[in-house]
């Protein structure tokens, strides 16, 4: 072998491991960059060497020729569908059935798992390399989705000989059949849709739905621009090979290099089985991605095959399905809400309806577009939804409860606050109100600059600073450095003792970073990690205010749009007034202290527990990963601290047998205070 080809076969097999720790085990350890940096070599040394190129090589996931359709795939081995349990009460018939099917009095082992909101696909390894991809179809049939699934970056395109500290060492059957759910995660599924409002586009309605839309494109190329992920959680058939347990099963598998979910536990008789469920329906949201319930299995093989199966689902299994999250309730009224860059949002007004244990009252309906495109009409029944973190929206009308006489609704052409002209950007989807002096913006802007993240002053809500817009006290974020007690004392119904707390908490703010007040000044497309970003780079507002667009553009991480935004709003007389006011005010501006933060972090291994109020879990990981911390999702004698949400049980608990360091969500934001 040439000194070239053996480096090819390195790469290989280095970039192939780096999936594994991403993918498979959640634990990456080396940088995107680095890892990028791998994939550019193995891409240029294949340029120059084709005929070295195999199909199991990472850069061989993209690039297929668009399909004309899809073909079928018969599945060697029928791919089942399974019974619900709708309740606790399901669950505990369902292990009656088992036990009498079985004639067993004493406990049965089950295998518990998160059951994933996607779609279930079909992979065929021969000799460890993946040969067919396929959708369940009708259980006998599917569509042949090869292409697309290739690109799925945690599908290995080849199995490897694994390791079992258990069992030892596992090779590869000479075929195996994989089956798992492919699915998108919250975070991903967000940013795909904001993107494709961006350019006009319907939205999904939903992860599962955009994961599907994905699997069907027929030009891989978009299949392999989205977000998807994949867990595997049963085997087809199998040659040379036979597991006695699917617990045992599911470990040799993930030695394969497939990636099998943390979550999946065994357990004995129904009393676990339903407190992990019980456990799960209640921390459902901390997980990146949406479960709908969760499957419980039994775990012999033996006693499997001597339970059967039914016509489309097996006697040895069950989905326990949570609560549903969505519901139908009617639209009281739709408000054009104002944010603060002016964004003029529909907002329906429902009467309250319970939504997976959660009261509703209000849904996002987008952009008019959106409206459109369901027809959303005052008095409308609407099916709601709610997924995890995100605001609830309107799924869809049930046009047979339409009332007579309703008409298609249509945002206002003036600014419902202050009643100038409204106008839509032409390469946006949403109306804008152009009046940077709208009360609307003015509230919206301080509102943020005052946020957690931002200046952090406390005590200052959504009530108090439209009070304070609306009397004319504050008309921007730079007069609040101005305030007196008196001044603050005299809006209605404010006690001396909450206008002592907010002159004192603002007093408190003057002191804060660069990073936290370039973030409240509120500049379009500059969130949070940006304005740290831009704080590490220039150190002082004033270099930061004197940048031109070469000096922003060169940064990595700010590409043009940004650029444009940050230098138009330095641009701006009124903007950098409100910023000199601010400082005049006795705002001071520390620099980042950028290292010892890094050291701070670095290697302490964090896991995000219950509701978060100011990230989703995902962008709370990526801001450790960020500090150089690592983030992981499950707990272990590794884990440094424990961050708890509300809402929290299981985690909390074993974080305590652990001795793991518990903190608040506010503990943290001090931790990783910029
Ligand atoms: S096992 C014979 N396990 O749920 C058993 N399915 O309602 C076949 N699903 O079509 C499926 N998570 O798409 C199994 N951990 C899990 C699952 C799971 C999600 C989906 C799968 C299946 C559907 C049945």
């Amino acid at each position: 072998m040439t000194r070239t080809r053996k480096t090819i076969e390195d790469l290989k097999r280095q970039i192939e491991y780096h999936n594994y720790q991403y993918h498979v085990l959640d634990d990456p350890d080396i940088s995107d960059s680095e890892y990028d940096a791998l994939f550019r070599t193995l891409q240029e040394l294949e340029k120059k060497h084709p005929e070295w190129i195999t199909p199991d090589s990472p850069t061989q996931r993209v690039g297929a020729r668009p399909l004309d359709e899809f073909g079928n795939v018969t599945h060697q081995l029928r791919m089942l569908s399974l019974e619900n349990a709708m309740n606790e009460e399901e669950l505990r018939a369902f292990d009656d059935r088992i036990r009498r099917g079985l004639g067993i009095k004493g406990d049965v082992s089950y295998v518990a798992e998160p059951k994933l909101d996607g779609l279930a696909v079909e992979l065929v390894y021969e000799d460890g390399l993946l040969t067919t991809g396929s959708t369940r179809g009708d259980g006998i049939t599917g569509e042949d989705i090869t292409q697309n699934l290739r690109t799925v970056p945690s599908i290995p395109l080849g199995l490897r000989e694994g390791f079992v500290p258990s069992a030892g060492s596992s090779p590869v059957p000479p075929l195996v059949e994989v089956r798992g759910e492919v699915f998108m995660e919250k975070g991903g599924f967000l940013r795909l849709n904001e993107r494709r409002l961006k350019k006009e586009e319907p939205p999904f309605a939903n992860p599962r739905n955009a994961a599907a839309g994905s699997l069907r494109q027929l030009d891989s190329s978009i299949t392999a621009r989205r977000p998807l992920r994949f867990l595997c959680y049963e085997l087809g058939q199998m040659e040379e090979f036979s597991f006695s347990t699917h617990w045992k099963a599911l470990q040799e598998v993930r030695a394969w290099g497939l990636p099998v979910s943390p979550n999946i536990e065994v357990k004995h008789g129904v009393d676990e089985v339903i407190q992990y469920f019980r456990k799960w329906e209640e921390e459902r949201e901390t997980l990146p991605y949406g479960i709908d319930g969760v499957v419980v299995k039994v775990d012999s093989f033996v006693q499997r095959e001597r339970l059967g199966i039914r016509s489309r689902s097996p006697r040895w299994a069950i989905a326990g399905k949570f609560k549903a999250q969505q519901a139908t309730t009617v639209v009281e009224s739709i408000e054009a809400s104002v944010g603060r860059t002016g964004t003029i949002t529909p907002v329906a007004h429902l009467r309250a309806a319970n939504v997976g244990g959660v009261m509703v009252s209000r849904a996002t309906l987008h952009n008019q577009d959106e409206i459109d495109r369901k027809d959303v009409r005052i008095g409308d029944t609407v099916l709601v939804q709610r997924a995890g973190d995100v605001i609830p929206e309107v799924v869809k009308v049930i046009r047979s409860k339409r009332p007579y006489r309703t008409k298609r609704y249509r945002l206002p052409t003036a600014c419902p606050v202050c009643g100038r002209k409204v106008v839509r950007l032409e390469e946006e989807a949403a109306m804008r109100c152009q009046n940077v002096a709208c009360p609307a913006q003015v509230r919206g802007r301080i509102q943020h600059f005052a946020s957690k993240l931002a200046m952090d002053i406390d005590g200052l809500g959504t009530k108090l600073v439209h009070q304070m817009v609306k009397t004319g006290l504050v008309e921007s974020f730079a007069n609040l450095f101005y305030l007196k007690l008196d001044d603050v004392a005299s809006l209605e119904r404010m006690a001396e003792k909450s206008a002592r707390n907010l002159i004192s908490a603002i007093d408190l703010s003057r002191k804060t970073t660069l990073a936290r007040f370039v973030y409240g000044l509120g500049i379009r497309n500059v969130g949070e990690h940006l304005a740290w970003i831009l704080a590490r780079e220039f150190k002082t507002l004033d270099a930061l205010m004197k940048a031109d667009f070469d000096r922003l553009e060169s940064i990595d991480e700010v590409g043009p749009i940004v650029a444009e935004s940050i230098l138009t709003f330095f641009a701006n007389e009124e903007n950098r007034k409100v910023i000199q006011d601010c400082l005049d005010g006795g705002v001071q501006l520390a620099p980042p202290e950028q290292r010892e933060r890094k050291a701070q972090l670095s290697n302490k291994t964090f896991v995000f527990t219950g509701a978060l109020q100011n990230f989703t879990r995902q962008e709370a990981q990526e801001r450790v990963r960020k500090l150089g911390g690592q983030a992981s999702n499950s707990l272990s004698k590794k884990t440094d601290y424990l961050v708890a949400g509300p809402g929290t049980g299981t985690k909390l608990k074993k974080a305590g047998e652990l001795g793991i360091d518990v903190l608040s969500e506010e503990d943290f934001l001090r931790m990783i205070e910029v």
